[in-house]
């Protein structure tokens, strides 16, 4: 038999339709976890659906194609139906078996589910077989969603529910509880009530000039937020021989001082400031006090040489009020609190390690330079802990623990093993997930005031000003944010009818 794909496949259409899919946030795997060459699900799904149908009626199929492939339709169960139908009605009505010994992040074989397949995964990547578990094997067999009645008061209610997205919510909202408790003090409140999501970090390395040897922020731009509405940025001024900050905004034509953080002195801002010029590009780096640079080979050797700290420049604060983010420069007691957090990581750290019998900050190396474009190496960052500052250290070991203790917990409740495995999977891959929005490479994004986390371009690349995000708050890189993707996802997945089995 010819095949459809053998006359036709619309694949200007359907790249089109690829490329939109990568906007796609609610419900998509690729929000569980990342997986480097994972393809569409929309290419994928027309080419298997298009290996599998005759090429008859060519034109009134290109148009049925042109419907599945459509994110949008991902869940029409009519289309669904149709398609499966459509399938098996050329293939001898066999539920017809694949496997894909190359899976990867799992597109394909969930779109040969969707096709109504029996659906064989394969790989050989640790990292891509949990993903294809938690993408494949785990919805099918405990995700379907069934009756549950519940009493409301006097009445009865009647609702579809599935018990792997129960549990996975109730056992993350339970992790998150149970970090709150013991690391929520390292991330205080305002006195205002004002809550801190975000501490922006500049590293530092020392002028060279041997007549200066000032501390030099290196602040790849100033912005903070930089929308069309609201303009406030960093504003960077010398006092005392030091780099000082105030916080300024943009009123027409002036920058108006907020805050300044020499008291009692209040730098005058020149018109012409432009937040876009920082202190450094490609790795050269200029002294604000004595004006002299330093090349980017020597910036590289001072890191590697470990003369690099870092310094906290201001915080990033969620008020009650409208204009939503605000914004206020670091002080000591910031900075108390994330030494309080250094001292305890040592402490948790030791108590982690004798119990897991392995170093719970991970010291394996990097891979070597440029693999998958790390490129952060030639900085001196050679272990994977070594992405981490102490506060953020501290917070994924102490979320690591409590989705160990979770699986204990639920083995005490009286859980099945399997299953129970199957929910720390997904808290697992979303502490994985989570660890992108809580390393020392990610940058803060002032025109959405956000931050962009690791890996959303395939490299990892120098950040000289950083976004540690709470990750305690309501935020984006806050856990409860962030899970509700995990949510999305296999609400997504538990909705694709199941496969019938071949009697
Ligand atoms: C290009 S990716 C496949 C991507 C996949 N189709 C998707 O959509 O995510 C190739 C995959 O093959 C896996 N792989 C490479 N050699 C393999 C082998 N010998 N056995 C099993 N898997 C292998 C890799 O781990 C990787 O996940
Ligand atoms: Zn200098």
């Amino acid at each position: 038999m010819k095949r459809f794909i053998e006359e036709l496949l619309p694949i200007k259409e359907i790249s089109e339709e690829s490329a939109r899919e990568k906007n796609i946030r609610h419900g998509h795997i690729s929000t569980l976890h990342i997986w480097w060459a994972r393809r569409p699900l929309i290419a994928s799904r027309a080419t298997i659906y298009s290996a599998l149908v005759p090429a008859e009626n060519i034109e009134e199929k290109k148009k049925f194609l042109l419907k599945i492939a459509k994110w949008e339709n991902s869940l029409n169960k009519e289309l669904i139906e149709k398609a499966r139908e459509e399938i098996k009605k050329e293939n001898g009505r066999k539920v017809l078996r694949v496997l894909d010994p190359f899976s990867g992040g799992g597109s394909i074989p969930l779109e040969c589910l969707r096709l109504g397949l029996e659906t064989h995964a394969i790989d050989y990547n640790p990292v891509a077989v949990l993903l294809l578990k938690c993408i494949l094997e785990y919805p099918q067999k405990y995700g379907r969603p069934q009756k549950v009645v519940e009493q409301n008061g006097f009445y009865k209610q009647e609702k579809q529910e599935s018990p792997l997205i129960k549990d996975v919510q109730r056992w993350g909202e339970w992790v998150l509880e149970s970090a709150k408790k013991e690391i929520g003090r390292f991330y205080p409140t305002d006195e205002d009530g004002s809550i801190p999501v975000g501490y922006l970090w500049a590293r530092t390395v020392p002028c060279q000039n041997p007549l200066c040897g000032a501390e030099i922020p290196l602040i790849r731009q100033f912005w903070l937020a930089k929308k069309e509405k609201k303009k406030i940025s960093l504003y960077p001024f010398v006092y005392n021989k030091r780099v000082e900050f105030a916080i300024v905004k943009k009123e027409g034509n002036q920058w108006k001082v907020l805050e300044s953080s020499v008291e009692g002195f209040e730098p005058k801002v020149p018109e012409n400031f432009d937040p876009e010029k920082g202190t450094t590009a490609r790795a050269k780096a200029v002294c604000l006090v004595c004006g002299s640079t330093i090349e980017d080979d020597d910036v590289r050797r001072l890191f590697r040489e470990g003369k690099a700290s870092q310094r906290m420049t201001a915080v990033v604060l969620n008020t009650q009020k409208a204009e939503g983010k605000s914004y206020r420069l670091a002080t000591e007691k910031d900075l108390e609190f994330y030494r309080l957090a250094e001292e305890y990581l040592e402490e948790k750290r030791k108590k982690l390690w004798e119990e897991w019998g392995i170093d719970p900050v991970p010291d394996e190396n990097l891979p070597p330079e440029n693999t998958l474009g790390f490129r952060v190496q030639r900085y001196g960052i050679l272990k994977w802990g070594d992405l981490f500052n102490s506060r953020q250290k501290l917070a994924l070991i102490t979320f690591t623990e409590k989705v160990r203790l979770a699986y204990k917990k639920m083995l005490e409740e009286g859980y099945d093993k399997d299953y129970a495995k199957a929910v720390v999977s997904y808290l697992g891959i979303f502490i994985s997930r989570f660890s992108s929005y809580h390393n020392s490479l990610v940058p803060l994004q002032p025109g959405y005031e956000k931050v962009q986390r690791t890996f959303s371009r395939q490299a990892l690349g120098m950040v000289w000003d950083y976004v540690e995000v709470n990750p305690i708050s309501e935020n984006v890189g806050g856990w409860d944010t962030l899970f509700t993707d995990v949510i999305d996802t296999l609400s997504h997945i538990t909705q694709i009818p199941p496969v019938e089995a071949e009697e």
